[in-house]
Parts: structure tokens; C-alpha cells; sequence
């Protein structure tokens, strides 16, 4: 049982870290594992854990917050000599109380159905099955988005609570590089990021962050919303412009998948079946500072320094901190 596991030490990586996570995502996942080329963005995006046996590190998994108020876990690698041992129940335990304490209500994660140790470690720590989908992509088209931002408004909301694609996909749609249910509280939060666009007669979701850590540059992750899953995988590649890539997990099954092969989608090797898992977190009575992201960090200190020169109106103060400044106004 995991809970008579040996407990692994975890701490935050930062940039120093690079090195060794590239050697762990090597010795984990093989030479060419996706992950090596996003460490840097994830490292700075998001938290990325890691588990240690002495100064060595062993395991590592990203933790990513949504826009829903749930986080995503991803990149989880153990390495070899160290499988079986807990430390992968290590790190999501670690991600359980981050979330708490940061009061995200659900952890989500994928893993390819094929993935025998990833299915069995997410099942052994509290992780239920939610919905299956299938990794495509396709080249885009020549053209450019011609079509504005779908508004929120009741409309809206009943064309996608009564959407038979959604409703295979479990009402979950792809999203950046995490999974969104779409209730009409997250109807609202999508329409609002302007996510939401009509394309081939139906509705798609196109996330629109290009700070998204997973999102390499030049392709577009999108979701089938409501309509004919057909006409919109028709559609899409005319429509999104100078982007060079569709990428998209569609929900499993024939009907969709054999519209997505027809419209010039093909399927990833890894990706025919991507179970997609869900765990609930208890969420606290307690509310604890947020951790923020290095890269937030340092948008802050900007700011910072920005709005103190602002305060400061010309009368050139130079570089003071912002303690200096808010003991000695
Ligand atoms: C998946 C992976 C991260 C699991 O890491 P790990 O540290 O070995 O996992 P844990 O020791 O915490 O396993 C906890 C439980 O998960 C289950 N489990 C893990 N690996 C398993 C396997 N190969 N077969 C069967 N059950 C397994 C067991 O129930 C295990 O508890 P037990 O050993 O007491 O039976 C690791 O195998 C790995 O790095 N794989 C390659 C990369 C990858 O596939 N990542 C996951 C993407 S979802």
C-alpha cells in the first residue's frame, strides 16, 4: 500500500536544476522525451517538484494552476533504479497539499491508456477515470481568424449544456495544455478569456495563451465545443492564420475520429487513447499565502519598481526598494 511507502524528501527546482532534470528525463522517459525541450518554461511556469535521496534527484512532476481554479500534473518521471518505491506517490502527495493549501478543488493529469506504471500509479493514488480522448494534429491552411470572440450570454451557455460532442468528452474540453469542464461558471471564465469562437457552423474552444508553458510556439491548441464535429474540423485549419499547427485532443470515438481522419488530422503514435483523470481535493479552512511562480516573481518586482518610480513623480529618488519606500514615504 502506498500509505506503508518510504516518504521522499521534495523540494521546488529552479534553473540550477536543468541539468540534472534533463538527465532524469532522459534516464525516465528516453532521449527524446518532450519534456527535455519545456523544462526551462515549466521550471518558470507553473512548480515544478522534485523528490530527493540525499542531494540526488530522483523523481520529478509539474504542478500548473487553471484557469477553473484546478491544477494540472504533468511530467511526472521516476527514475529507474528508483521505481516501485513510492516516490511518484511522494510527489503527488506533495501537489495534494500545495493545492490545498492554495485552495484548488481538483487535480487532473492524462496518460496514454498504453502507459501501464502511469494508469497504475494515478489509480493508487486517488485519481478516478473522467473521459477518454485522442491526440490529432494538422497543418494549418492559408487564412487568418475571421471570426470575433464568442459573448457570454444564455445563448451560449444552452447551446453548450446541450452540445452532444461535449457530452461524449464527458463535458470536458482541452484547454492551453490542461482539461476544463465546461459548466456555465467555466463558460463564463472561457468567454471572458475569449475563447470561444464559431467556426464551421459549431463552436470550438482556441486557447489564446501564449505564456502557456506547454504551448510551443506556432501551434493551437483547440477543443470541439457544440455543432458538427465534422464541419468544424473542416473549418478550422482555413481559419487560424499564419499558425503552423492544429493540435487538439478530440473525445474517443469513431464517429468524431473518423470526421477528424477525413479532414486531413492524423493521430499521434502516443496519443490513440488518452485517459483523462480527475482528483478531488479537500479543500481547508485555512487559506496560507499563495506560492507564486519565479516568473511572476519577477513580473512583480517590475511592477514594483515601475509604480515606486511613478509614486516617486520624477522627484528623483533613484533606485530605492520597495521596503525602503513603504517605511519612509
Ligand atoms: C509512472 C511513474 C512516474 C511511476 O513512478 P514510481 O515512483 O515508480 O511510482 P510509485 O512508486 O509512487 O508507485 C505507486 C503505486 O503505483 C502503482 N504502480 C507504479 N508503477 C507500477 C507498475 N509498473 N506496475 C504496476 N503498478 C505500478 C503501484 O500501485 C505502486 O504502489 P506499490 O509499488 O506499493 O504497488 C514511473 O513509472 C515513470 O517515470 N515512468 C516513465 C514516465 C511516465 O510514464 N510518466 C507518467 C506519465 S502519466
Amino acid at each position: 500500500m502506498a500509505s506503508m511507502k518510504e516518504m521522499w524528501d521534495v523540494r521546488r527546482a529552479s534553473l540550477h536544476d536543468r541539468d540534472a532534470l534533463k538527465e532524469l528525463c532522459r534516464a525516465a522517459a528516453g532521449e527524446d522525451d518532450y519534456v527535455i525541450e519545456r523544462l526551462e518554461s515549466m521550471i518558470l511556469h507553473g512548480v515544478m517538484d522534485v523528490a530527493l535521496d540525499g542531494g540526488r534527484i530522483v523523481g520529478m512532476m509539474h504542478y500548473s494552476e487553471g484557469i477553473d481554479g484546478s491544477a494540472w500534473l504533468a511530467a511526472a518521471r521516476t527514475h529507474p533504479a528508483y521505481r516501485r518505491r513510492g516516490v511518484a506517490a511522494s510527489l503527488i502527495q506533495n501537489a495534494v497539499g500545495l493545492a490545498r493549501r492554495s485552495r484548488v478543488h481538483a487535480l487532473r493529469l492524462v496518460s496514454a491508456a498504453s502507459n501501464a506504471a502511469g494508469t497504475a500509479s494515478v489509480l493508487a493514488n486517488g485519481f478516478h477515470e473522467v473521459a477518454r480522448f485522442t491526440r490529432v494534429k494538422r497543418a494549418t491552411s492559408k487564412g487568418a481568424l475571421r471570426t470575433a470572440a464568442l459573448a457570454f450570454d444564455a445563448d451560449l451557455v444552452r447551446e453548450i449544456t446541450d452540445s452532444k460532442v461535449l457530452r461524449i468528452g464527458n463535458g470536458y474540453v482541452p484547454y492551453g495544455h490542461y482539461f476544463v469542464p465546461l459548466t456555465p461558471a467555466n463558460v463564463h471564465l472561457l468567454a471572458n478569456a475569449r475563447a470561444f469562437f464559431r467556426v464551421g457552423g459549431g463552436i470550438a474552444v482556441v486557447s489564446a495563451d501564449s505564456e502557456d508553458p506547454a504551448t510551443v510556439e506556432g501551434v493551437v491548441e483547440f477543443g470541439l465545443v457544440a455543432g458538427d464535429p465534422s464541419g468544424i474540423l473542416r473549418a478550422l485549419p482555413g481559419t487560424v492564420g499564419q499558425l503552423k499547427e492544429l493540435k487538439s485532443f478530440l473525445p474517443f470515438d469513431r464517429v468524431v475520429l473518423g470526421a477528424a481522419h477525413r479532414a486531413g488530422f492524423e493521430v499521434e503514435a502516443w496519443g490513440r487513447k488518452v485517459v483523462l483523470y480527475e482528483r478531488p481535493v479537500e479543500v481547508g479552512p485555512t487559506t496560507y499565502r499563495k506560492r507564486r511562480t519565479y516568473a511572476e516573481i519577477a513580473a512583480g518586482k517590475r511592477e514594483g519598481y515601475a509604480a515606486l518610480a511613478l509614486l516617486a513623480g520624477g522627484q528623483g529618488h533613484g533606485h530605492t526598494g520597495p521596503h525602503e519606500d513603504r517605511w519612509n514615504p
